[in-house]
């Protein structure tokens, strides 16, 4: 894989836990060689385990034959040493516990090995890059790259800017991110919670509003999203849901004629600066009923919930072209 001129032949997952294994599954379905590193073999073991049943669900969801999963698993080397996961790799993911102390450990470490044209992309999910490469060499070439949970099935990654990461860093770790099927997007400058987790929050406060004041119960604003505007949303974002609204006058008809009953609702809606603490427990309850009305083949545990969630996720993504 070619980006700007650089053949990346190698790419690194340094703390390959939760967000890790599945970066470096997602690197090595791109077709790269990946090494992925753990402090321990036995977080390296479990690492593997999780690539395992991670491909396993894939090939049981028709995306890949048994053959195609073993060369993925193939392509991801396991190492306990930062600097045989780094030297000659192009792109490196640090993907370590959020912790400034720990990410500057890794930043030195990963400095010390690596190239001083790789890129260094920080999972992180709320601190910030230009704290994280404060004392870094070369910390134009750090970036934010904020995956969703799994990132080999979930396309958005979030691109974050510390103070002097170069426009050249965000354009190139964009450009990789395409090339592995992924769907950038890049934060002009730092938000907390960035973009997808404001976005989630404000609609989840709305739920707690309309909960709490007995409008609906959770079951009913759950049903309401998944077949109602969520639906489209796994299809297109919501200016283009309300271009498509908007007939002939696009969004900004919709937006200019519904205005005065719009400011009606933004009245009523909830402008808390946090959730009632009371919520934690009515979503908990209503939680537990909608599991309990639901039907065994779409998840009526944890469990098969989130086995039922990956399988729609993986039928939804062939959809996308992105599997
Ligand atoms: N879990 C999520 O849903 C999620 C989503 C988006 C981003 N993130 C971000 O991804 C990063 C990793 O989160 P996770 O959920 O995978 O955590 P995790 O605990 O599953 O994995 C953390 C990894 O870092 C390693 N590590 C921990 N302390 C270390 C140290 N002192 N030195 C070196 N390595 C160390 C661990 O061995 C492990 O491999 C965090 O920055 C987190 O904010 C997490």
């Amino acid at each position: 894989m070619e980006i700007d001129g650089v053949e990346f032949a190698k790419v690194a997952s340094v703390g390959a836990g939760v967000i890790g294994y599945s970066y470096a599954l997602k690197f090595a379905m791109a077709g790269l060689e990946v090494w992925a590193q753990n402090r321990t073999e036995e977080s390296s073991e479990l690492a593997r385990q999780r690539v395992a049943t991670s491909l396993d669900s894939l090939v049981k969801n028709g995306v890949y034959t048994a053959d195609e999963a073993g060369e993925i698993a193939a392509r991801i080397h396991y190492t306990t040493s930062i600097a045989e996961a780094v030297t000659g790799a192009q792109f490196i993911q640090e993907s370590s516990a959020e912790h400034y102390e720990v990410k500057w450990e890794l930043v030195k470490a990963i400095e010390a090995a690596s190239e001083p044209d790789a890129i260094i992309a920080s999972s992180t999910s709320g601190l910030l890059v230009t704290e994280i490469a404060k004392n870094a060499e070369h910390p134009e070439r750090f970036c934010g790259g904020h995956p969703y949970n799994p990132p080999h099935l979930i396309p958005l990654v979030e691109i974050t800017k510390g103070e002097k990461t170069s426009e050249r860093t965000v354009a190139r770790a964009k450009a990789f991110y395409t090339a592995i099927g992924m769907e950038p997007v890049v934060l002009q400058k730092e938000a907390l919670g960035f973009i997808c987790n404001r976005l989630q929050m404000a609609l989840y406060r709305e739920v707690a509003n309309l909960v709490l004041s007995g409008v609906c119960t959770i079951e009913d604003a759950d049903k309401a999203v998944t077949f109602g505007p969520g639906i489209r949303w796994g299809i297109m974002g919501p200016s283009l849901v309300f271009e498509l609204g908007g007939g002939k006058g696009g969004v900004s008809g919709l937006m200019n004629h519904l205005n005065d009953s719009i400011n009606l609702w933004l009245e009523d809606m909830a402008d808390w600066k946090s959730f009632p603490p009371e919520f934690a427990q009515v979503a908990q309850d209503g939680v537990n009923d909608e599991l309990a009305a639901r039907p065994a083949e779409k998840g009526n545990t944890p469990e098969g919930l989130a086995e039922y969630r990956d399988h729609m996720l993986i039928e939804l993504l062939k959809l996308h072209k992105k599997l």
